[in-house]
């Protein structure tokens, strides 16, 4: 049934060529689908038949959506998804298989591009999810698995992808070969950053949306997850996403609460990576630039409080002081920091630069639950368990769809931060993932 061979043979670091039983569209196998009496009727039942049949369907697409949409108002025991992102890129520091089963309740594992429409796996993904899905799948049946798509420079591939329908059906034919090939994939999550103003992205995508779950339903797959990353900021939301076709046809989506702030030329300043709140600071938009508002942008704009996931980081953003005296939010700054790359920091290698730091400063901001550290010019913007804590409570307390972490590669792996008591046998611990973890599931909240 899945031609191992075919996929087998391309080289890694080609794009799949998909071909397997594309049949979806043939009318041999939609007709299999009519129920025998129907065809030896008389021309008029037959068109009466059609027309029954075109109601039932159509209403039948409808009461899915429908039920899809009441799904998440029913006043059952919340479930409260825990999304975790994990990266192939450093498979050596973080093996799938070194992930607890009882962590997440999603893992995304990325990342995998688009070439030309067409699924890209490089060939760490592929030797991942040849090698470790089913062996995950084995010992932990519960945790969902979803191929992650897309992410940081994804913007003109996905535009590509969706722009017209023979290049939707191209994506859609790779997706059905790969889910074919990986069958402990139990879904995708889309991560377009972002789609833009222009050339109808928005529609495009919706109609993304509503054709994968028409495949999915010729597919026989009622219960695969489709799930969006997407943009917090206001400015990039209103012109990408059309919250309520969201609302049909994904199951849920991964708000992107971070990079609120970073070092940029354009905002020379030090800034917090997720405030929850506006800082007494943040001028103009930059007080739109928090998870609160964001939230509430969201959920304003129709998305249902039940599909959406907020997104909290485990890395940082390192900063160079202009003046190391000068060291509170807002400050003037000159460029990334030291730690990391980029300005990128995992929280291991935050607290591996505090380390090295005669005498580091830390600061918690209580009005956005945000801790900072600053030594000499360095300044870093963390989490710690504290504010993933005061967080993960605040989106507790809106009765969201979850909790979405980025990522468990950047997490304290190392503990180097000492968040934890040393168990001494070197495997990967996750300090703020198990703290968002344990709150969630506080006081019987149910995990899904
Ligand atoms: C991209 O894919 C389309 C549809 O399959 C095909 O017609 C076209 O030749 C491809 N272009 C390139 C550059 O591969
Ligand atoms: C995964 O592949 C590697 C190298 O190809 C191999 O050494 C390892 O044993 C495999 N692991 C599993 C769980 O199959
Ligand atoms: C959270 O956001 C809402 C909507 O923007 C706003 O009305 C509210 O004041 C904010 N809360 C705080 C504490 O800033
Ligand atoms: C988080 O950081 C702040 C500032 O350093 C500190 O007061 C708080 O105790 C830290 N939380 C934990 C759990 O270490």
């Amino acid at each position: 049934m899945v031609h191992y061979s075919k996929i087998e043979d391309t080289v890694p670091g080609k794009p799949i060529a998909m071909t397997a039983n594309w049949n979806s569209d043939d009318p041999a196998s939609q007709n299999r689908r009519l129920p025998r009496t129907l065809v030896c009727c008389s021309a008029l039942l037959s068109l009466i038949t059609v027309i029954a049949i075109a109601v039932v369907v159509c209403t039948g697409q409808q009461k899915g959506a429908v039920s899809r949409a009441a799904e998440g108002q029913k006043p059952r025991a919340v479930p409260k998804r825990l999304v975790c992102y994990y990266s192939t890129s450093d498979a050596d520091a973080l093996r799938l298989l070194d992930v607890p089963g009882d962590l997440c309740t999603h893992i995304n594992i990325g990342l995998a591009s688009l070439d030309n429409a067409t699924l890209w796996l490089g060939p760490r993904l592929r030797q991942v999810l040849q090698n470790e899905t089913l062996a995950f799948r084995a010992a932990h049946p519960q945790v969902k698995l979803l191929l992650w798509i897309g992410g940081a420079d994804s913007g003109s591939q996905f535009a590509r992808m969706v722009a017209n329908h023979a290049m939707r059906k191209q994506f859609l034919r790779s997706l059905k070969a790969l889910l074919r090939l990986y069958p402990a994939l139990d879904g995708i999550d889309l991560d377009w950053e972002f789609p833009s103003a222009y050339e109808k992205e928005r529609q495009h995508l919706s109609q993304l949306l509503y054709e994968i779950r028409q495949e999915w339903r010729r597919e026989r797959r009622p219960n695969a997850l489709l799930s969006l990353a997407v943009a917090a900021p206001e400015g990039i939301a209103f012109y990408a996403y059309d919250p309520r076709q969201i609302n049909l046809y994904a199951d849920y989506v991964n708000l992107m609460a971070y990079d609120f702030h970073f070092y940029r030329e354009d905002t020379p300043f030090t800034g917090l990576n997720a405030p929850l709140y506006a800082h007494a600071t943040d001028m103009s938009i930059m007080a739109t630039f928090n998870i609160n508002y964001t939230v509430h942008w969201w959920l304003q704009n129709g998305l249902e409080p039940q599909r959406l996931v907020v997104g909290l980081p485990t890395y940082g953003h390192s900063f160079t002081l202009v003046s190391p005296w000068n060291h509170r939010i807002g400050a003037p700054a000159s460029g990334y920091g030291k730690c990391g790359q980029y300005g990128f920091t995992t929280l291991s290698q935050t607290c591996e630069c505090a380390a090295r730091y005669l005498k580091p400063l830390y600061s918690y901001d209580t009005e956005t639950c945000s801790p900072y550290l600053s030594g000499l010019q360095e300044w870093i913007s963390y989490e710690n368990q504290t504010s993933i804590a005061c967080k993960t409570n605040y989106i507790k307390s809106l009765n969201l769809g979850g909790v979405m972490v980025f990522s468990l590669n950047t997490d304290d792996l190392k503990n180097s931060c000492r968040f934890l008591a040393t168990s001494g046998d070197n495997k990967p611990v996750f300090p703020l993932t198990q703290a968002v973890k344990g709150i969630l599931q506080g006081e019987g909240t149910q995990m899904l």
